[in-house]
């Protein structure tokens, strides 16, 4: 292997490895990993749930980012506190991705 070659390799693994873990950590793969059971993939969650649990599709939670975080950390209704399950950093992520979903 020539020495530019090798360090071709070096830097497509880097790459690969960096885009993994940052995925792993995306708000979105939190969301999927943690949330989706009850809020629904796509934020709406199914009759069943919502009517079991009482939860609202994501877009009609008129409360703040910071009420939305406070109330994942500390749990809030059916849904249970996450301190301790997540990091302060991918509550805020996460919270933020749900944010976005309609
Ligand atoms: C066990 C089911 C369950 C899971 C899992 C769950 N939630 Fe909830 N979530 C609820 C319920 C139920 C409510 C409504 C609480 C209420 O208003 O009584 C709620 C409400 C919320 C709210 C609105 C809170 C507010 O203050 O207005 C946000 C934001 C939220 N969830 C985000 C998340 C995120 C992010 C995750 C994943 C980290 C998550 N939820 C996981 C059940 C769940």
């Amino acid at each position: 292997m020539t020495k530019g070659l090798r360090s071709q390799v070096v830097l497509a693994v880097v790459v690969l490895l960096g885009s993994a873990v940052s995925f792993a950590d995306s708000g979105e793969a939190i969301y999927k990993a943690n949330c989706q059971s009850c809020h629904g993939a796509t934020g709406t969650p199914n009759a069943g749930i919502a009517k079991m649990m009482n939860v609202k599709p994501a877009a009609e939670y008129k409360t703040t980012e910071k009420e939305q975080i406070e109330s994942v950390k500390n749990g809030k209704g059916k849904m249970k506190p996450f301190t301790g399950k997540l990091s302060d950093a991918q509550i805020k992520d996460v919270v933020t991705y749900f944010r976005t979903l309609k």
